[in-house]
Order: C-alpha cells, then structure tokens, then sequence
C-alpha cells in the first residue's frame, strides 16, 4: 500500500490538529442545536469518527451512501443513493460530513434533498476542498484544507476502494492508476 504513494500531502499529525480545530468551532455554532451529523459513506467515515469525538456538545449520527465515482477517477456525475437515512430530517441541524469536495455533484444533489426534506438547516462540512475541479458552484461551511488538483487517497479516500485506511493523505503514483 505504502509503495503506491508518491508523496505525502497532509500528515497524520497535520489532520489531527485541523480536525480538532475544526471540532472546536462547531461544537461553538452548534451548541444547544443538537445537530445530526450525516456522514457521507464510505469515504468521510474516518473524519466523521474524529470529528464528532472532537465535538463537546450533544450532537446524533447518521449515514447515508450516495456514490457517483465507482471505480474509476473521476466523476461519472451519476448520483445514486445507496443508502439513506434512518433519522427523520424535518426541523433538524443537519451537518453533512464529507472527506473531500471534488466536482461538487454529489454534494450538490445531497444538499437540494435534505433541504426538500425541511431541515431547519443544512451545512457542509468537508476534509478537503478541491476547488480546481468544480462543475458546480458549492461551497463548504467548513473545510480542514484546499489541495491542488492531485489524485489523493488515504484517510478515507479511495482509488478503486483501496488506501482508505492510510493514517495519512498523499499523492497516488500515476503508474497505479494509468496501469
Ligand atoms: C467521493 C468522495 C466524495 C465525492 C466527491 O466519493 O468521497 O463523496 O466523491 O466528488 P464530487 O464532488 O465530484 O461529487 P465516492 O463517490 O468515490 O464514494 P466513496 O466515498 O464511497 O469513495
Ligand atoms: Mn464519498
Ligand atoms: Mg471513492
């Protein structure tokens, strides 16, 4: 797995200090809202597990699954939900967990339907921003770091549904993915 990275974008230690950043100022926009946290599966899962043990106010959880790359690099702009939601939306705070804002599609889809939903509110909160590549005009509330157009895996970030578990986030080698 190791041997696949080019190089290191984001450390461990670096991701750490930004989700605790990043913790702290919604535990403060959010106190006294009971938010429900929605993670986008399968990629936003390790921030969403750091993230909300980050968060020291009351908040609930809930997952859902819309995909729209599969296997390949880039967006099919297709959106399918996979899985939906457990936790009825009418009223709530809802903060929708992301590990990265790519084309904006997906996000921009989930956005439309949770607000079609009548949520109190609906905001974003992304890992990373890759604003180079945006086919939509949408905008995290709150993002941890904007990165260069570069094909990045690891906490949480998949190519092919591997290097998800990579503690760190780096750059892909071209030959992993051209082969
Ligand atoms: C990736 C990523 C975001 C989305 C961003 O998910 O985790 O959810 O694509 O791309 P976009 O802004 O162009 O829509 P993916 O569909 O690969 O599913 P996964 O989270 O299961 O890997
Ligand atoms: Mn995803
Ligand atoms: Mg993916």
């Amino acid at each position: 797995m190791y041997e696949d990275i080019a190089e290191t974008l984001l450390t461990k230690e670096q991701i750490q200090k930004k989700v605790q950043e990043l913790g702290r100022i919604v535990s403060e926009e959010y106190k006294g809202l009971n938010p429900l946290c929605i993670c986008v599966l399968k990629g936003a899962v390790p921030f969403m597990a750091d993230l909300i043990r980050e968060m020291t106010i009351p908040i609930e959880v809930d997952f859902m699954a819309v995909s729209s790359y599969g296997n390949s690099t880039t967006s099919s702009g297709v959106v399918r939900i996979m899985k939906d939601l457990e936790t009825s939306i009418e009223g709530r705070h809802v903060l929708i967990v992301e590990d990265i804002i790519d084309s904006g599609l997906t996000l921009s889809y989930l956005v439309e339907l949770l607000k079609g939903r009548k949520a109190a509110s609906v905001k974003i909160i992304t890992m990373l921003d890759k604003p180079e590549r945006r086919k939509v005009d949408l905008r995290p509330d709150y993002s941890g770091f904007t990165i260069p157009d570069a094909f990045v895996v690891g906490y949480g970030l998949d190519y092919a549904e591997k290097y998800r578990n990579l503690p760190y986030i780096g750059i892909l080698k071209k030959e992993v993915y051209t082969r």
